[in-house]
């Protein structure tokens, strides 16, 4: 396995592989916080209001948070922790810990998936596992630290269903039906160390999720931010929310009327930081392809028709440049 930046950071300077081409790189590290990203009250009880702010905010940024949503903050604050303590073991446990499972349902990488053949890395480290079902994936989880199983597996549980409401509200809101969809779910912690030169490199290049919805737990550490009308802002950490995101599959079913909003990851020299996203994904075999109801001789579709798994090879292909994907799944060629 490539060599997870957490095992050599505190050594050295930035090596030269995670210095990004100067039009790559993040600019002024200090944007402006996006205070305009909504931030959505899940306990209000109008549910056409929440359905209408929900649609809204997925057409507008492809972002959102939500506040009460359900989910126990000690539950959040735990899991938080358990994440920290997993990313800080050492490099040798972090690996003992991800291979239990010979298919690989559980492992840890670094950078991107494309580590082999990217042109420069990415400062960041990913722990990933299957979430469904709990029973079934549980035990191919890490067991180190101790608590990890015990917290998370609750703490899954709890994401899950808020993942699922907010979806259900999105396919109200789209008119169309999403049920049945969402059939693989995923954690993915990742872990960006101290960074040496924070203005040279990035935590996460530049990408628009390859999923339905990811559910993000940030710390208190800023770092997310977001491309909107060509320019980017900063995600606030709002404590005690999930930031919400839409993914690429909602804006191919949607025929582009939600967005899958790019966002990247800028690093911190003064303190690391750590996030969880739990993604809901549609299963392989799932074709993904702009809804029938949301089609017609004024709106023909915009995008092609594919099963989930060949969309991934073409998004695994393109990650982090959007052009390409865009060209590789529109109608428009
Ligand atoms: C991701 C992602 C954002 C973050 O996991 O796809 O964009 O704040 N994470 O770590
Ligand atoms: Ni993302």
């Amino acid at each position: 396995m490539e060599h997870l930046v957490s095992s050599w950071c505190n050594d050295r300077s930035l090596p030269e592989s995670y210095i990004l081409p100067p039009e790559k790189r993040p600019g002024k590290l200090t944007v402006p916080l996006a205070n305009n990203i909504p931030v959505i009250d899940l306990g209000g009880h109008d549910q056409t209001d929440l359905i209408q702010q929900i649609l809204e905010a997925s057409q507008e940024f492809g972002f959102f948070q939500v506040i009460n949503h359900g989910v126990p903050s000690n539950l959040m604050d735990e899991a938080m922790s358990v994440f920290k303590e997993f990313h800080a073991l050492s490099a040798k446990d972090k690996a003992i810990e991800t291979s239990k499972d010979p298919n690989k349902s559980c492992f840890i990488y670094t950078s991107s998936h494309n580590y082999a053949t990217e042109k420069f890395h990415f400062w960041r480290d990913g722990l990933v596992h299957h979430c469904n079902p709990l029973e079934k994936c549980i035990q191919f989880w890490p067991e180190k630290p101790p608590r990890y199983r015990e917290v998370v597996g609750p703490y899954t549980a709890e994401v899950s269903n808020l993942a699922f409401r907010i979806l259900e509200f999105i396919s109200q809101g789209l008119g169309i039906s999403l049920g049945g969809l969402g059939a693989n779910q995923t954690l993915l912690v990742n872990h960006y160390p101290l960074c040496p030169d924070p203005s040279l490199t990035l935590g996460l290049g530049k990408h628009i999720d390859p999923v339905f919805i990811n559910i993000l737990l940030q710390s208190d550490v800023y770092g997310l931010q977001v491309f909107k009308d060509e320019e980017w802002v900063g995600v606030e950490p709002i404590p005690n929310a999930f930031v919400v995101n839409t993914g690429y599959p909602l804006q191919i079913i949607s025929n582009g009327k939600l967005k899958g909003a790019e966002h990247r990851v800028v690093t911190n020299s003064n303190v690391a930081r750590t996030s969880a996203s739990y993604f809901l994904s549609p299963s392989n075999e799932t074709l993904i392809e702009p809804a029938k109801s949301l089609v017609d001789a004024s709106h023909p579709a915009l995008y092609k028709s594919l099963p989930y798994k060949d969309f991934l090879i073409k998004y695994i292909a393109a990650f982090t440049d959007s052009k390409a994907l865009e060209e590789a799944l529109s109608t428009a060629v």
